[in-house]
């Protein structure tokens, strides 16, 4: 999942390098580098550590054309060897590389028996003698590129330099993103849309089998039989501000602030009072008309957010609804048929995993939709419709805005497609009444900050914790126990409210911290006597409720009420904000958590 930069144009890529660095440190932070060439020396730095404790680096001038990489390690351990870029053995070819050369291991005996010496244990450096190899044979690198790339196997997106031809940037796209940012006569290539602006608004979207040839005036773009591709240009949407920290301390925080505004945006310019208007999945026309089963798929919050879309659908509409993780949906013999639809749900549309569930479907014929954040991505260009979420930019590596605009997408779907079936006006305007009220209710929530600050302190000691909820809410104490895994570092396990006594209940003992998502649902008095058999037991119940009386009550978060099929909406915040402020007080590393990346690319 690493990132990766490469920069062509003015006398300033080293600046325009470690910027783009900090900016995709969010893909992969076990160790960083980069490339610098100013026509004379070339600067070459590798380090293991974070980009962020990097404040100057010593020795190192500017240039007009460099490359960098923020490496998430997948083959060969985290150490400076290891960190990108590498170099072929005349140390004239530098690449940096995201993704996994599976046939590596068979390139590079062939290599070492020719000779080659390698530097790393990494399976990407085998791509730079390949490439040593092939432009002394053709005298010409972009012929060198044809021919390496015919003998890679696996996912790779590559910058590649030559300080024999250094006015030419080479970037290559097959299964790992790979963004061209266009300027004034300065060019930038990179994993994603972050670094893009530090040239310009805007950028093109490499798809797969592509190479981009980049010069100081121009660029053009074949696929991998050299034959020229047409492109279209895109522009990107957000300002500094949306991606920059500003006055928060962490981007996980900031982007838990920004939740009101995220969904705001999500339903901007798509609710009428009685119908949702979602322009992308109009273009489907009548196709969805003999669809009678959606399949819904996704990773980690993603997933949680499609389940909560499983109860909407099955609340708003008459179709059959199956939900499963991609890593396991997309090795499974799931029997597609034509009259079903796959939804898949991803936040930065890059993620492997749902990606290839896609692919898998589309070979079937399937309809597929993408419920998707970051534009340009992957996955929003291989579905045949979808919605773009537009919660704007999410660096942390813990998904939070994305997970509400998400949920509130699946909402305005699953009311799309009800109208056409079961559904009346009357639902539908009650129900988007309720829905455009949702933010205010949010902000009201994100106030509780400090109580929930007061609750997050007990915690700090807890070396487990249960989270419990039902039908809609049972996906949120997913989410919940999900975050308190990843960030704050203490075992959260989630359960089905009802289920505790079918074994959980024995891990009860005094004091024993257990969340309980109990809103005033069609499930809340079910939900009290749960509640009530666990506290029999010594537990510290944490309940989050819209129970007017529970203001003043110990270890109880208010959210406001609000229709049963929106509650997570609600009830979710609580419990970002209580992992995020249990981890702040453990001191963990809020954005970077450890083994993490945000967007797991490699499988
Ligand atoms: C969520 O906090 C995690 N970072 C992770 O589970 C994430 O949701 C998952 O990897 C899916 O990512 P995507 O939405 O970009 O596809
Ligand atoms: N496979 C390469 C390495 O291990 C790149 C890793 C990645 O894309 O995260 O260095």
């Amino acid at each position: 999942m690493c990132g990766i930069v490469g920069y062509l144009g003015k006398e300033k890529a080293l600046d325009i390098i470690l910027a783009s660095l900090k900016r995709l440190e969010y893909r992969g932070y076990d160790s960083w580098g980069f490339v610098v060439y100013n026509g004379k020396k070339i600067f070459l730095k590798k380090v293991v550590g974070k980009i962020t404790e990097a404040e100057n680096i010593a020795g190192v001038q500017n240039g007009f054309v460099g490359i960098g990489h923020t490496r998430w390690a997948t083959h060969g351990k985290v150490s400076e060897n290891n960190a990108h870029p590498h170099f072929d053995c005349q140390q004239k070819i530098f690449l940096v590389h995201n993704g996994i050369i599976e046939n590596y291991d068979l390139l590079k005996e062939k290599l070492l028996n020719k000779g080659h010496k390698f530097n790393s244990e990494t399976d990407t450096e085998v791509i730079c003698h390949l490439l040593e190899d092939y432009k002394k044979k053709f005298k010409n690198l972009k012929q060198a590129v044809l021919e390496t790339l015919k003998e890679l196997r696996g996912s790779f997106a590559l910058v590649i330099f030559d300080k024999d031809n250094p006015e030419l940037l080479i970037g290559v796209r097959l299964a790992s993103p790979l963004i061209l940012g266009v300027g004034e006569k300065e060019f930038i290539l990179a994993s994603d849309l972050l670094p893009i602006n530090l040239v310009g608004q805007k950028f093109i979207a490499l798809n797969d089998e592509e190479i981009v040839f980049v010069t100081k005036k121009d660029f053009e773009i074949k696929n991998f039989t050299n034959q020229q591709k047409l492109y279209l240009f895109q522009e990107i949407r957000w300002g500094q501000e949306d991606i920059e920290k500003g006055d928060f301390p962490d981007f996980m925080i900031k982007e838990i602030f920004e939740t009101p505004r995220a969904v705001r945006n999500t339903l901007k310019g798509r609710l009428l009072s009685d119908e949702v208007k979602l322009g992308g999945i109009e273009l489907l026309g009548d196709k969805l008309n003999k669809i009678s089963k959606i399949v819904l798929t996704g990773c980690g919050t993603a997933y949680y957010a499609g389940l909560v879309g499983k109860y909407v659908f099955e609340e708003l509409t008459d179709f059959q609804i199956e939900i499963d993780v991609a890593s396991e949906l997309r090795y499974r013999n799931y029997k597609f048929d034509d009259k079903t639809a796959l939804i898949a749900i991803s936040q930065s549309g890059e993620t492997a995993d749902t990606l290839e569930v896609i692919k898998e479907a589309k070979k079937k014929n399937i309809i597929t939709l993408g419920i998707v954040n970051v534009p340009g991505s992957s996955i929003s260009r291989i579905v045949d419709a979808g919605i773009f979420t537009y919660a704007g930019p999410e660096r942390a590596v813990a998904s939070t805005k994305a997970y509400y605009s998400q949920i509130t997408a699946l909402i305005m779907l699953a009311i799309f497609l009800g109208l056409r079936r079961k559904l009346s006006r009357s639902e539908a305007k009650n129900i988007l009444e309720e829905l455009k009220t949702i933010p205010e209710k949010q902000e009201k929530i994100l106030n509780l900050e400090s109580e929930i600050i007061k609750i997050a302190s007990d915690l700090t000691k807890s070396r487990s914790m249960l989270y419990l909820g039902r039908k809609f809410n049972y996906p949120v104490a997913l989410e919940g126990a999900l975050k308190m895994k990843e960030i704050a570092y203490i075992h959260a396990e989630a359960y089905p409210g009802g289920e505790m006594k079918h074994g959980p209940l024995a891990l009860v003992e005094h004091d024993f911290p257990v969340v309980f998502i109990n809103p005033h649902d069609s499930l809340y008095s079910k939900s009290l006597s749960n509640i009530e058999e666990i506290k029999a037991r010594g537990a510290k119940v944490i309940t989050i409720t819209d129970d007017i009386n529970c203001h003043f009550e110990e270890n109880f978060i208010f959210v406001h009420h609000t229709l049963e099929l929106l509650t997570p909406l609600l009830t979710t915040l609580p419990l970002h904000l209580l992992a995020y402020h249990t981890a702040k007080l453990l001191n963990r590393n809020i954005d970077r958590p450890r083994n993490l990346a945000k967007s797991v690319t490699v499988e």
